[in-house]
């Protein structure tokens, strides 16, 4: 199974415009028409509460949406089994529970803090960023604030459009990865 975050950036890492936590006024049709594939694809998606408040999900039969928030108790009456759950499990316990359920993969969708706690215990396997030739001021990274440092290796990149938009995909090199010495 792999663990996969997703996210459209401009080229300068910031993820949302300004205050607006709208992303699909900025980013491209190509971007939007390739993320709702693979939403739909995929059955399990976790987001923080703060991306899940952004957008709600409406729960449906294809999808397990895992929300994560420290109190899942204020949740409680949004709550559907098997569809929609709002957990404060720690992450690792959170994707090992999917390992056994027979899952290709899971998909992060954000936002900053929660990629953060996950690539920081070496949870995500590849990195999806869709690069959108813009540059934004003031507006969120996809990462928190830190002194980690962690490597990636491209995988593909795809033009998409006449602007040159670009959906990328990274894997992610493990720490144990990158120590192995070169054959
Ligand atoms: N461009 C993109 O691709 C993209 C994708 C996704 C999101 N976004 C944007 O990113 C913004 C949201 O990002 P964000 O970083 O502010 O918030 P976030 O990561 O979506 O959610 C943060 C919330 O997650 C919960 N949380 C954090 N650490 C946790 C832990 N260890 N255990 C359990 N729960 C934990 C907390 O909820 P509680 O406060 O309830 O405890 C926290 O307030 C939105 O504006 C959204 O539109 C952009």
């Amino acid at each position: 199974m792999k663990t996969i975050l997703i996210f459209v950036s401009t080229l300068n890492g910031k993820i949302t415009k300004w205050g607006n936590p709208k992303i699909r006024s900025w980013s491209s049709q190509e971007d939007q028409d390739y993320f709702d594939r693979i939403w739909n694809e995929t059955r399990v998606i976790i987001m923080g509460k703060t991306t899940y408040m952004a957008d709600p999900v409406k729960p449906d039969s294809k999808h397990l949406f895992i929300v994560m928030t420290r109190q899942p108790e204020k949740y409680q009456l949004k709550e559907l089994a098997g569809k929609i759950e709002f957990t404060s499990e720690v992450p690792s316990h959170l994707i090992n529970r999917f390992e056994t359920e027979q899952e290709d993969k899971i998909l992060i969708v954000g936002g900053a803090q929660i990629a953060t706690l996950f690539l920081k215990e070496q949870l995500i396997d590849e990195l999806w960023l869709t690069i959108e030739p813009k540059i934004f001021g003031n507006g969120a990274g996809f990462v928190i604030n830190g002194n980690f440092d962690i490597g990636l290796k491209l995988i593909s990149c795809e033009r998409v459009n006449d602007q040159g938009t670009l959906i990328t995909k990274y894997m992610v090199i493990r720490a144990e990865q990158s120590l192995k010495p070169a054959n």
